[in-house]
């Protein structure tokens, strides 16, 4: 079952949400609250889109907080799980390549796990970039969570060898082996990942890619569509080991593999 060939939102996880809450749990909803910790501390006003909003769990602790939320995606699986496990956000497709919700629609946008890095070119990046300034009112801020470039500079740990992963859903074991290879040309991680279940059935692989970005390189990209870097560091964040806490505030690195950064729009 080949189940992303163009870098889309299809894969077996999207597919399912179900899954992807099992195999990325976040019962403490940390990814959020990091969020909402982000948005507290600069003054963001009440209207939040979360771009590549996935299962919906971030949205729905946005909107817990207190937030006006919208979320969207382009897996429409994830959309419908999103709507009926976490609700009050509202729902929304868009896609993060270039999306118009109007202009100044939001006080905020979050893009979390990555989802950014679904942005392979500088074209896409342009237009996401782009489409986040539309959106938001002058003063608003952006706040993204993703894998960093700079960490595969001299680092091969990730890369040297297939990685392997189990986990149980609904009573049926789960196995995945993973390799990662850096296609140096389209600075892209490309992933390859195949999976096979307990329940007989046949084994699915699946092809997916990030942008490889490097924290200056995100500066600079930031600061040419008008907005102004408040904080770029690799921890403490919700997928740092240790992970981030109420009350730790960011650190000044950028050389581990998470990377964080919370940027303000410009005034016009
Ligand atoms: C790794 S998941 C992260 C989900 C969520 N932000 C979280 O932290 O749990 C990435 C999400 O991006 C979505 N996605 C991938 N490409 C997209 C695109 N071009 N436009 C909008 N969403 C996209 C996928 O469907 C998926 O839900």
């Amino acid at each position: 079952m080949a189940l992303e060939a163009n870098g889309r939102a299809r894969t077996l996880l999207t597919d399912r949400p179900e899954l992807y809450e099992a195999r990325f749990p976040d019962p403490e909803r940390l990814a959020g609250r990091w969020a909402e910790d982000c948005l507290r501390r600069h003054g963001a006003g009440p209207r939040v889109l979360d771009m590549g909003c996935g299962t919906g769990r971030d949205a729905g602790r946005l909107h817990a907080a207190g937030r006006r939320v919208t979320g969207a995606d382009l897996s429409e699986p994830m959309l419908a799980y999103a709507r009926t496990h976490h609700p009050g956000p509202e729902y929304v497709r868009a896609d993060l390549h270039g999306f118009d919700f109007g202009a100044e629609a939001f006080d905020a946008v979050v893009c979390l796990d990555s989802a950014l890095l679904y942005c392979h070119t500088n074209e896409q990046l342009d237009r996401f970039l782009s489409s986040c300034r539309r959106a938001l009112s002058p003063g608003g801020l952006l706040v993204a969570e993703m894998r960093n470039g700079a960490y595969f500079l001299g680092r091969t740990d990730l890369l040297d060898s297939p990685a392997d992963a189990e986990f149980a859903w609904r009573g049926v074991v789960h196995r995945s082996v993973t390799t990662l290879t850096v296609d140096r040309t389209a600075q892209l991680l490309r992933r390859v990942r195949v999976w096979s279940a307990g329940d007989g059935g046949e084994p699915a692989e699946e092809r997916s890619a990030w942008r490889l970005l490097f924290p200056q390189e995100l500066r600079h990209v930031l600061t040419a569509h008008g907005f102004e870097v408040l904080e770029l560091h690799d921890g403490p964040g919700p997928r740092t080991e240790p992970p981030w806490r109420e009350g730790l505030l960011p650190g000044r690195a950028a050389d581990a593999d998470r990377l964080h950064v919370v940027a303000r729009r410009s005034r016009p």
